[in-house]
């Protein structure tokens, strides 16, 4: 079921959909967030998307290279959100890519903190939100990279990290529909955006609470149980001695 992303297809794929009407498809790009921001600097309208079946330089959070292998799926979209809705974007986005892979697939999609869609424990599916301003606008560019029919012991630099759609479900995943329900979901959650239940999904969904983690913040290391998530979705942990510390940006591994 390995469906081509070709541009007819991609768009064949979308019919109906709120988003794509601007759409630009890639056999091999170096990185689709490079393309959307581009189109934000010519003023292309919200919900432009940009496809890729393959990207060279695909980036990840922290500066970390997003590996990107045809087969899987790698896209981003275009947005103008207002300023109250632009710390909710990864968390949004995290939380519809996971429910369109249990649409999709057969399988339990969980996220670790903040944003990664783990399956059977691993890495499965990633987002990236980048935001600047162009033309006296505030744009972001929401990248979400899902793992789906790749064999991932190819790649030795995820192996034991990542997994695949494909690998979790033993057998091909159809990625055009797994791309339509992840457009859907995301444009559904930030359209229709309500914070409440937004923050009461994903938290539902966090698998990092409750946890011992390791938090990295740049050079410094916090160590603790993660206990909760505040409103803005910052995690929130609680050190051997009792002291709390809150996590705004980093990186967690559960311990
Ligand atoms: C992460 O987990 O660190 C985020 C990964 C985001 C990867 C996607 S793939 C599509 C888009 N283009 C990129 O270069 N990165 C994002």
């Amino acid at each position: 079921m390995m469906h081509s992303l070709d541009f007819g297809s991609v768009e064949k794929a979308l019919a109906g959909c709120r988003w794509g009407h601007t759409l630009f498809t890639y056999d091999s790009i170096g990185s689709t967030m490079d393309r959307a921001g581009e189109l934000a600097h010519k003023g292309a309208r919200e919900g432009a998307l940009v496809i890729a079946a393959e990207q060279t330089e695909g980036r990840g959070r922290l500066n970390r290279k997003w590996i990107s292998p045809p087969g899987s799926l790698y896209f981003s979209v275009l947005l103008y959100p207002p300023i109250e809705k632009l710390p909710y974007l990864t968390m949004l986005a995290g939380l519809a890519v996971a429910e369109a892979i249990e649409e999709c697939v057969a399988v339990q999609a969980g996220l670790k903190w903040p944003n990664d869609v783990l399956i059977g424990g691993r890495k499965a599916a990633g987002m990236l939100v980048e935001s600047s301003f162009s033309r006296g606008k505030q744009y972001a560019v929401i990248g979400v990279g899902i793992n789906v029919n790749v064999d991932i012991s190819t790649s030795p630099e995820i192996t034991g990290v990542a997994t695949s759609l494909s690998e979790q479900a033993g057998m091909p995943v159809d990625s055009l529909n797994l791309l339509r329900a992840a457009i859907d979901r995301i444009e559904s959650r930030y359209s229709n955006f309500d914070k409440t239940a937004l923050l009461d999904s994903w938290k539902a969904r966090l698998i990092t609470l409750g946890q011992p983690v390791k938090a990295t913040m740049g050079e410094a290391t916090i160590e603790g149980t993660a206990t909760d998530v505040t409103d803005e979705g910052a995690l929130i942990i609680r050190r051997t001695d009792g002291s709390i510390c809150t996590v705004v940006a980093g990186d967690v591994t559960l311990s």
